[in-house]
């Protein structure tokens, strides 16, 4: 058995969930379903990150206490996660006492190697980037990410020697072809290596911030959020407490981020692995940015998606498919809900719904709802799409491997609309009429295995609609298989429940 380890970030509880958050969490979901239908032991974490002086200063303005504050945000993400259909195994929050343990033991380490060092800083802080700025990064007196006023400080802190790995580093991601993807992130990644990198400020003093892991050699420190955060990938694995699972699961397979936060986990992360002699993830990749338009979605233009909002005005299923078909995963998508619309109609409503509630009629009115009985007899007609059947499994697999969510579902939609056109052609009305009933029971049943295929195949990304399908097939799954994608494990008697069409359309 293949396992496969699959990783989200951790969030910020500073907001509510948006559909950032959301799009990571479905690109993860389907792929780990994906995983298990090829039969893999899985491990898919998500969670939240909950340390900070963003957090600290969100707690503030509700009047809260840190740790009060985050136990009331935590819950709007397992409410989301629940609604979206987000099958994670693990849900790490970085205020547990399994994962302090592990960010105290890995600094312990780099303490008594010598990469963790005393020292004195001197620079400009960045609050909502929780980064250090050196005077000549700064873009017109602001944070050069983000462009907000920084504050200027003067303190000691304790430092990570990444420096010292710089090299090392370079060579790996070189030596590594799948290390970094998409590609451009990947160049972007070697480029910024070009220039010399600077320790990494690992620590803030308790004068500033408290709300942090304390630091186990320095009674004046907790430890900055991103360096707790990021090490939240081993704790959910099991290192250093269950030597077994960590020895399974680790490395990583994949940890999925958005583009805006690849830094942090192509450089610093790796470098902290390795000076703590584990072994790097396998792959990280770095998705693009939903935009409003052209617009960046911001608090301040007030234009977020609210993932919670769009799942009760369209549906669960419709909401990830748009997602993940729109654009390119690894490319920056435009939302509008016209857009979404629009995919509703012409791939949901019009292509699978209308091929399911056809067929469904037919075999109602035909057969009186049983799935017939094929003879041996495969016409030219039916040839190309048994032929598509047997590439299917693998088309969607390539499409997984490079983690192309429309590449996959295309290859799905090409079987329905060879399904659709296959009515057409075959004018099953006409076929009645002039009392073919053979002919019309092989076509019943190819339309019918069809759906009974397409509906295994689009679990992973469409899972409640692939399961009421599975019901109007009046098809019991008991466990799902990519080895059922084969052609003719229908069953003729079968007594189908034709129901209601899958996606009604929707007038813009
Ligand atoms: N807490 C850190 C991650 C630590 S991981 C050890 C963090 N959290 S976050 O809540 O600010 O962002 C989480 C993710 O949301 C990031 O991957 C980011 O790219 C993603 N997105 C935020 N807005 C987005 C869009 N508009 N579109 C797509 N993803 C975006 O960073």
């Amino acid at each position: 058995m293949k396992k496969f380890y699959i990783t989200t970030p951790l969030y910020y509880v500073n907001g509510n969930p948006h559909i950032g958050h959301s799009y990571t969490n479905i690109a993860c979901d389907t792929l780990s379903r994906f995983r298990r239908l090829e039969g893999d032991e899985v491990l898919f974490a998500t969670g939240t990150d909950e340390h900070g002086q963003k957090i600290k200063e969100a707690a503030e303005a509700k009047g809260m206490e840190p740790r009060l504050f985050v136990d009331s945000v935590v819950p709007r993400f397992i409410e989301l996660w629940k609604k979206l259909g987000i099958t994670y195994d693990d849900f790490i929050r970085t205020t547990e006492k399994r994962h302090e343990r592990v960010v105290k033991n890995i600094l312990e380490v780099l303490y008594k190697k010598g990469d963790v060092y005393e020292g004195e800083y001197s620079g400009w802080y960045c609050t909502p980037c929780e980064n250090f700025w050196m005077k000549a990064q700064l873009v017109e007196k602001n944070c050069p990410d983000c462009r907000r006023p920084v504050e200027q400080i003067r303190e000691k802190n304790f430092f990570f020697r990444v420096s010292k790995y710089q090299a090392w580093l370079v060579d790996y991601i070189n030596s590594h072809e799948d290390f970094i993807l998409p590609r451009i992130r990947r160049n972007e990644i070697l480029s910024f290596l070009k220039n010399p990198l600077n320790d990494l400020c690992i620590s803030r003093p308790k004068s500033r911030l408290s709300w942090g892991v304390a630091m186990p050699f320095s009674d004046e420190h907790v430890t900055y959020v991103w360096f707790d955060a990021l090490i939240n990938y081993i704790t959910v694995c099991g290192y250093g407490d269950d030597p077994k699972k960590f020895k399974k699961f680790w490395p990583a397979d994949v940890h999925m981020i958005g583009k805006d936060i690849l830094r942090m986990h192509a450089v610093n992360w790796p470098i902290m692995l390795h000076a703590a002699g584990i072994e790097p993830p396998k792959t990280i990749f770095a998705h693009g940015w939903w935009k409003m338009g052209e617009d960046k979605m911001s608090k301040s233009k007030g234009n977020i998606v609210d993932p919670l909002e769009m799942v009760d005005k369209y549906g669960v299923d419709a909401y990830r498919f748009f997602l993940l078909k729109e654009v390119q995963f690894g490319m920056d998508g435009s939302f509008s809900e016209t857009a979404l619309i629009s995919r509703i109609n012409s791939d949901l409503a019009n292509d699978l719904g209308n091929l399911l509630h056809r067929t469904l009629s037919m075999i109602e009115k035909y057969f009186s709802g049983l799935v017939p009985k094929r003879s041996k007899n495969v016409d030219e007609l039916t040839k190309p799409i048994i032929d598509k059947v047997k590439t299917l499994g693998a088309e969607i697999k390539t499409g997984m491997d490079n983690i192309n969510f429309s590449q996959a579902l295309a290859a799905i939609w090409q079987l329905v609309n060879m399904a659709n056109k296959f009515i057409e052609q075959k004018a099953p009305w006409r076929l009645s009429k002039e009392k073919k009933t053979d002919e019309l029971k092989d076509m019943m049943y190819d339309l019918y295995e069809v759906l009974r295929i397409v509906s295994l195949a689009m679990w992973p990304f469409l899972p409640t609609t692939s399961e009421k399908m599975s019901g109007q097939l009046g098809i019991e799954v008991k466990k799902r298989s990519m080895k059922d994608l084969r052609w003719g494990m229908a069953k003729p008697g079968t007594k189908i429940n034709k129901g209601n069409p899958l996606f009604p359309r929707i007038e813009p």
